[in-house]
């Protein structure tokens, strides 16, 4: 038996399939030494358009080399856009900004996944199911109690989610709608809980359960920093700016992460397996790791008694390993508008939470040089999202190893809405692309080496 209410169990607003390109739209031509081939050319709505190239193998025995995807769009969509030159993110249409200062962190998890905002009826259904899954099952707690106490909180998230698999093998069918369903609940209402799960026992304090009579994110703050001693008190501004981050990370249309998801889902293995693989991809210090590195970059630069001015010299020389951390991004060539909500949020937040810290200062001043500096300027490099979170999450009492994942805890309803817009169109392909071999000719194994090097046999 499902545990959702059967009025609200397939929401009929969802994705929307990727359009089949019609015969009759005009074509690019693309000229060869030897050949001519035609492509269509694919309109999007706004932004980019596309020349589609499938048949290119075919009509001129080549592939395109793109290192990096840094032209090829892999998929069409419809969940969110980005203007990268201008500034602008928008999900499902909706300006960030107004998502950010108005809405909540599961009304855009249920506006990712399902294509429009809830109604009023269709919120608070949702919100109910979703508390009613906050309590993950115990073997899940039990193999974070396994874990080495100083485990990289991003390890144990990945971990701890393919256990949840473990316990729930009646979630993970990718074509059975139900089972996509309870899948897309379980993982928003679990996450937190095995989150906070792990960070507990990295200090050594018992779990505290979750309680279903707070909101999604009051009841991450509870399981954070509540315990067994004492009272907890929410600060009213510790969860809005916290919902308010959560939503500003909560999708980012094709990052790393989520074509990793996209990807692994194309093979149709299952929901949490391809979360599992955007939680690992997401670690690196280029993607959401980089929240942390801009932490540690910062107390580097105040320990060091360096000026600010030398450390950008020192990114500028390209000194091994020095890179501006929280600067840069493929797409974005002007301010990230998330960097700017959440620069805006820093000073108000530390103030509100009576937390002073000199690593603000050091930021803003890291910020100002390099955007009067001509090396920045030239390449379009500006503050990204990763920049000023790190100050914040410190400011609220998240330890450092954490900041990516609670990148991971926001970006998950975008991670299942790209999942469920992949999985759920029936033209989806396998996601598996060719390369340019530049290897060794066929050659013959080494006639000197026949049979003097036979397959090893164990000693005993
Ligand atoms: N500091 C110094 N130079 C940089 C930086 C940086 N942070 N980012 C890019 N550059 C330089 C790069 O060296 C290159 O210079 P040149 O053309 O002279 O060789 C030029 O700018 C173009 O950079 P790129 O590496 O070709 O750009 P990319 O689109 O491949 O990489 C990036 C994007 C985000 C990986 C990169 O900017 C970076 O490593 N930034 C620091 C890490 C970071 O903050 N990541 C978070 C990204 S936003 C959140 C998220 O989505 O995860």
């Amino acid at each position: 038996m499902s545990d959702v209410p059967e009025q609200t169990r397939f929401p009929t607003l969802d994705t929307t399939p990727i359009p089949v390109i019609p015969d009759n739209v005009p074509k690019a031509v693309l000229e060869l030494p030897d050949n001519q081939a035609e492509f269509p050319l694919v309109e999007a709505v706004e932004g980019p358009g596309a020349i589609a190239i499938a048949s290119l193998n075919k009509q001129t025995g080549r592939n395109i080399l793109d290192p990096g995807f840094v032209n090829t769009a892999a998929t069409s969509s419809s969940i969110t856009f980005i203007d990268g030159v201008k500034g602008v993110l928008r999900y499902r249409g909706y300006p960030i900004e107004q998502l950010a200062t108005s809405s909540n962190f599961l009304e855009v998890a249920w506006l990712l996944i399902y294509g429009e905002l809830p109604t009023e009826r269709e919120f608070e259904a949702f919100d109910q199911r979703v508390r009613a899954k906050y309590l993950v099952h115990e073997g899940v707690l039990t193999y974070i109690q396994t874990l080495p106490r100083d485990v990289h909180p991003m390890v144990a998230l990945a971990g701890a989610l393919s256990t949840l698999a473990a316990y729930n093998p009646h979630i993970l069918n990718p074509l059975d709608p139900q089972q996509v369903e309870d899948a897309t609940i379980t993982l928003i209402a679990q996450m937190p809980t095995i989150i906070a799960a792990t960070y507990k026992h990295s200090i050594g304090q018992a779990f505290i359960y979750p309680l279903r009579e707070l909101s999604y994110v009051d009841n991450f703050l509870n399981m954070m920093f509540s315990d067994k001693a004492s009272e907890y008190t929410i600060e009213p501004v510790l969860s809005k700016s916290l919902e308010r981050l959560l939503i500003l990370h909560e999708d980012h249309e094709q990052n790393a992460s989520t074509s990793t998801v996209r990807n692994v889902g194309s093979t149709h293995a299952d929901m949490v397996a391809s979360i599992v693989a955007g939680v690992t991809a997401l670690s690196g210090p280029r993607h959401g790791g980089a929240n942390e590195a801009v932490l540690a970059m910062l107390e580097d630069i105040r320990s060091s008694g360096d000026s600010v001015q030398s450390f950008v010299n020192r990114v500028k020389n390209r000194e091994e390993g020095v890179n501006l951390m929280g600067f840069g991004h493929r797409v974005y060539k002007n301010y990230d508008p998330r960097a700017r909500l959440v620069k805006e949020s820093a000073h108000d937040v530390l103030e509100a939470l009576g937390v002073q810290d000199d690593l603000l200062d050091i930021a803003g001043e890291l910020e100002a040089i390099a955007l009067a500096d001509e090396y920045f300027i030239e390449r379009r490099l500006y503050p990204n999202v990763d920049f000023y979170t790190g100050v914040i999450y410190k400011a609220m009492g998240f330890p450092t190893g954490m900041f990516t994942v609670l990148f991971a805890l926001g970006r998950l309803p975008g991670w299942i809405a790209h999942w469920r817009e992949l999985v759920q169109d029936p033209t989806t392909k396998i996601l598996r692309p060719q390369q340019v071999y530049t290897g060794s000719l066929e050659r013959d194994y080494p006639a000197k080496f026949v049979g003097i090097r036979p397959i090893r046999r164990s000693r005993r």
